[in-house]
């Protein structure tokens, strides 16, 4: 029986850069098989399976190169030995409408005469469990496999119905629940190999998607890997049989086990990122719970191994991967030295491009914490976290893209993503709150997800993320590619924002004032969430507007900026027409004469502020007020996943880097030491995450961690222009700004830019502030001292020094 899955035809049109036609010559006689699987186990209980063929090569035949990809996460095999080292592949992409393939060169594996071809095939995103729900079978219900073997003469083979299928020593693998592996199952013998027997023919997949060869595509981003490896910092035993582990750091990845003990014998591995009062892994604080009923789920990242008795053996789950610090082994076969137990950190392999370091140890462990953030949840698409919900949450990113850029080349990771987000965006321009989307460009039926579609400030991500890489990598290409959905986003917003009222405003004021049809007040938005001590409100009757409408705003400004670097100047006047609408509805509901907000938190202050809402004159007052809330406060920040990232630099530039600095340096909770002081070695979700009481929600998402770039941005002061035209992108012009302040005393930080490295280095000592810069050739950089005096600094080496500050 042929396996069938629907067509699933496009939304918002994709442009087709990583299309290419060489992938479909090579895989032009390859058919997509299934593996023998008549009643699949369900979800979180699904084996990896093995598919297998054999060919003739010799090397008269040349250079042989595999293209592969799958439904489903794959590796490759060839007579036994491992096919590159690239991890959890095809990646995750909108299936439906990009599949990411795999090219090797692969002749130092062949023998002349017969090879054996293999793969081993799981669910992965694919059919695998994913998102807040933990739903399986997003995107379909059989996992696939597409291969090819070609040399400069032609095909030597490709996957068609003689392949040949059974189940592998993998006998569950799911990225969220875990993997189980019997090493009695593995290798197979040479018996298995050359025999039929326990192979059973694989299943030829007809129809819809399979047909849809257009959406294969070449990888835009660095593939994932294995990074690095953490040694334990401690083994414990804190009861009978049960050793818990402590990596000392919360990563992405999974644990190499190399003490399995005698033939049969188990061991089961729990993930966590905290310990419970008796000294176990607790993953209480990563369960989340089924929408509609609201029963809580299992937190899944749970490994088995079944030795084989084997010295020699390895386990290390390749099918899956968990957020953790901690792993409770349970069953170990004797004591485990720190040598029997390591961490493997997996993510995408980023370049590293920037660093920072200064004075002050506490500011140097926050950065780390913040790249440590980044680099978990950085597993081929960003998510909002490793463990819980893994998903590519969109007003994540948002905030955190600016931040993630400087510290890593994120130009074809981010570039990737957005290709998803334009391939998963509504026929009506609505972007999902996850990128990729199992549901793809259309209603999943899942009432709250469906409801949440086109939230502002995860929506926005569509012209925010394409914004801040033209930023820093001035790609106009790239940008271009994105403009039909920046495009589709803000027309969206507009169109919401003028077809409705909010039901409150219709009834104080039954007759709509004109600026209404700009002020976009209805629909579901998240809001600024999590501000301390506001528990999540998903109430889609709540009135945001005055958070869409700021980002209405802010997105047609910045859509028109772009029109406007592409050259299409009517359409950048259209949209700039639209921002100015925008504002004045904003201004004209919100701020009052006297530059108070009408609505008052440190977020709609923030956003005021840094989105342009505030006449110049009236801004002095804006920004006092804003500081007057953080001292009712008690000194404490008050904003959540919006506005934290633009706090700092917002009370910055408004005249209150003393206030910036507190902030910065403050300690408890709320705060980012705070966070730091209770143990923290990655960025929480929510700000108090671990209290007296244990630990609430994911302990490593990043987006707080935004305020990351303030430490490049105004601590070393390397900043990139706001607006930049196709001349000053890429770092082509530069300010350096240090803003020294909260008695640091030196700062050092560096960015290779696509210039080259740029970086700057400041001591403040006994009243004297001496500046070091370095400036790439091609830049344009502009130095402006801590005394309000600017510098010209041409390519080269430059020390600035003034006296007493
Ligand atoms: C996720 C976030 C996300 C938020 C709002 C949470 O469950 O973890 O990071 O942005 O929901 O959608």
């Amino acid at each position: 029986m042929a396996a069938k899955m629907p067509a699933f035809p496009g939304g918002v049109p994709l442009a087709d850069l990583d299309f290419h036609p060489a992938i479909h010559e090579a895989l032009h006689d390859a058919s997509w098989i299934s593996p023998h699987e008549p009643h699949p186990a369900g979800p979180g209980n699904r084996p990896a399976y093995w598919l297998r063929s054999s060919f003739t090569w010799t090397p008269d035949n040349g250079k042989a190169t595999v293209h592969a990809t799958a439904h489903g996460i794959y590796e490759l095999f060839i007579n036994g030995s491992r096919v590159g080292d690239e991890e959890l592949t095809p990646g995750f992409t909108s299936y439906r409408k990009r599949l990411q393939f795999q090219e090797w060169e692969i002749t130092g594996f062949l023998v002349s005469g017969l090879n054996e071809v293999t793969a081993l095939l799981s669910d992965g995103w694919f059919r695998g469990r994913h998102g807040f729900e933990r739903r399986a079978d997003g995107f379909g219900t059989e996992t696939a496999f597409l291969a090819s073997v070609t040399t400069p003469a032609g095909v030597l083979i490709a996957t068609n119905g003689d392949w040949q299928s059974r189940e592998s020593h993998i006998t569950r693998a799911d990225l969220m629940d875990g993997q189980a592996v019997d090493f009695r199952r593995w290798p197979l013998s040479l018996e298995e190999h050359t025999t039929p027997d326990g192979w059973l023919p694989v299943v030829p997949c007809l129809g819809g998607l399979y047909e849809n060869r257009d959406r294969l595509v070449r990888p835009l981003a660095p593939p994932v890997r294995r990074i690095e490896e953490l040694p334990p910092v401690s083994v414990t035993v804190p009861s009978p049989g049960v050793t818990v582990v402590d990596f000392g750091q919360n990563i992405n990845g999974w644990v190499r086990l190399v003490k399995l003990g005698p033939e049969g014998h188990l061991t089961t591995l729990r993930h966590g990122e905290v310990l419970d009062s008796s000294g176990l892994v607790s993953t209480e604080n990563i369960r989340a719970f089924d929408f509609a009923t609201k029963t809580p789920l299992a937190a899944g990242q749970i490994d088995t191994v079944i030795s084989a008795g084997r010295p020699g053996d390895v386990f290390e789950p390749r099918h899956t991967t968990h957020g953790f610090r901690y792993v409770q082994v349970e069953g170990a076969a004797g004591p485990l030295s720190p040598t029997d137990i390591t961490a493997v950190v997996v993510h995408t392999a980023l370049r590293r491009t920037g660093t920072f370091e200064c004075s002050d140890p506490r500011l140097n462990a926050l950065h780390d914490a913040i790249v440590w953030s980044f680099r978990g949840n950085a597993c081929d698409v960003p998510t909002d976290c490793p463990q819980r919900e893994r998903s590519g949450f969109a007003g994540d990113w948002q905030v955190f893209a600016d931040t993630a850029a400087l510290m890593y080349d994120v130009s074809g990771f981010s570039a990737k993503w957005l290709q998803d987000l334009a391939a998963d965006q509504w026929a009506d321009g609505r972007v999902p709150t996850v990128v990729p989307n199992p549901a793809g460009d259309r209603p999943s039926g899942n009432v709250f997800e469906d409801l949440a579609t086109g939230s502002a400030g995860w929506g926005d991500a569509a012209v925010f993320v394409p914004w801040s890489l033209w930023r820093a990598y001035g790609d106009k290409e790239a940008l271009s590619r994105s403009f039909p959905s920046m495009r589709a986003w803000v027309d969206y917003a507009a169109g919401a924002a003028s077809a409705n009222r909010h039901p409150d405003r219709a009834s104080f004021r039954p007759d709509p004032l004109p600026h209404e049809q700009y002020l976009w007040d209805t629909g579901f938005h998240f809001g600024e969430w999590l501000e301390p001590d506001t528990p999540p409100n998903p109430d889609p009757a709540r009135d945001h507007g005055i958070v869409a409408t700021a980002y209405l705003h802010r997105s047609a400004r910045l859509l028109a900026q772009a029109a406007a670097v592409l050259g299409e100047h009517d359409t950048a006047a259209r949209y700039d027409a639209l921002a100015g609408k925008a504002r004045d509805a904003w201004r004209a509901e919100y701020l009052d004469g006297a530059g108070r907000l009408n609505e008052e938190s440190q977020g709609h202050y923030v956003r005021a502020l840094a989105f342009g809402f505030v006449p110049d004159e009236l801004a002095p007052r804006t920004a006092s007020r804003l500081v007057e809330l953080i001292r009712l406060n008690g000194t404490r920040l008050g904003t959540g996943f919006l506005a934290t990232g633009l706090l700092l630099p917002t009370l910055a530039e408004h005249g209150h880097l003393d206030v910036a600095y507190e902030l910065l340096l403050s300690t408890g909770t709320p705060s980012w030491l705070g966070m730091l002081d209770a143990g923290a070695t990655t960025m929480w979700e929510w700000w108090d995450g671990v209290t007296g009481s244990g630990a609430r929600g994911s302990l490593n998402h990043y987006s707080k961690g935004a305020v990351g770039s303030f430490l490049y941005t105004h601590l070393a002061g390397i900043r990139l222009p706001a607006n930049p035209r196709e001349s000053e992108s890429a770092y082509r012009t530069v300010t350096i700004a240090p803003q020294p302040g909260g008695g640091i005393t030196s700062v050092s930080a560096a960015v290779e830019t696509p210039q080259g490295r740029l970086s700057a280095a400041w001591t403040a000592e006994r009243g004297k502030f001496a500046l070091h810069v370095e400036i790439p050739l091609g830049v344009t950089a502009t130095v402006e001292l801590p005394d309000g005096s600017l510098r010209p600094a041409p390519a080269g080496t430059h020390d600035f020094v003034i006296g007493r500050l």
